[in-house]
C-alpha cells in the first residue's frame, strides 16, 4: 500500500468506527475503505479488524461475501454489463461479447494496459431500457452491440 492508500483507509475507518453499544458495521466499513481506495486490498483485513473491534476472520468473510466488494485495483474505467433477466432478453449477452470482443479481455479481466475492467452485474432496476451497461458512475440504456466501439471511445 502507497502512504496515500494507508492515509485513505485510515480516514475510511475513522469514519466507520462503532460507537458502543453498537456493533461494528463491517459492510458499511469495507465498502467505505473501497469507495477510498477503489478496492479492498487483503494486506489492510488486520488494520481493519482492530479498527472496528472484530475477528479478521469476519472481516474477510464479509470480504469474500459481496461480489460488490473488490480486492483487486481496476482499470481506469469499469465496465460492468447487467446479466439481469430483462436485459439478457434484450440482446445483453450479444452487448456483453461485443464488449469483450472490444477490449480483448474476460469477465474480471483488466486490460494490459490498465484502461478498462470488465465485470457483469446483477440488475441494477433499468429493466424499462434495457440492455445496460455501467460504466464508471454512467448508466447507459439500450445499448446496441454496434455502438460499443463509440461508447468506449469516450472512455480514455
Ligand atoms: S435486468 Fe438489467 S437493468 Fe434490470
Amino acid at each position: 500500500m502507497t502512504t496515500r492508500d494507508r492515509s485513505g483507509l485510515a480516514e475510511a475507518l475513522e469514519a466507520c468506527r462503532p460507537l458502543p453499544p453498537d456493533g461494528p458495521n463491517i459492510l458499511k466499513a469495507l465498502l467505505a475503505v473501497q469507495s477510498a481506495l477503489g478496492h479492498v486490498p487483503p494486506s489492510a483485513i488486520p488494520q481493519i479488524a482492530q479498527a472496528l473491534g472484530a475477528t479478521e476472520a469476519q472481516i474477510a468473510g464479509v470480504l469474500s461475501y459481496y461480489s460488490d466488494l473488490r480486492t483487486q485495483s481496476t482499470g481506469r474505467h469499469l465496465i460492468r454489463v447487467c446479466t439481469g433477466e430483462s436485459c439478457m432478453a434484450n440482446q445483453g449477452g450479444r452487448v456483453f461479447r461485443a464488449i469483450q470482443d472490444h477490449v480483448g479481455v474476460a469477465a474480471g479481466r483488466t486490460t494490459s494496459e490498465g484502461r478498462f475492467t470488465l465485470e457483469q452485474m446483477s440488475c441494477v432496476g433499468n429493466c424499462a431500457v434495457s440492455p445496460t451497461v455501467m460504466i464508471d458512475e454512467d448508466l447507459h440504456g439500450r445499448v446496441i452491440h454496434s455502438d460499443i466501439p463509440s461508447l468506449l471511445e469516450h472512455y480514455r
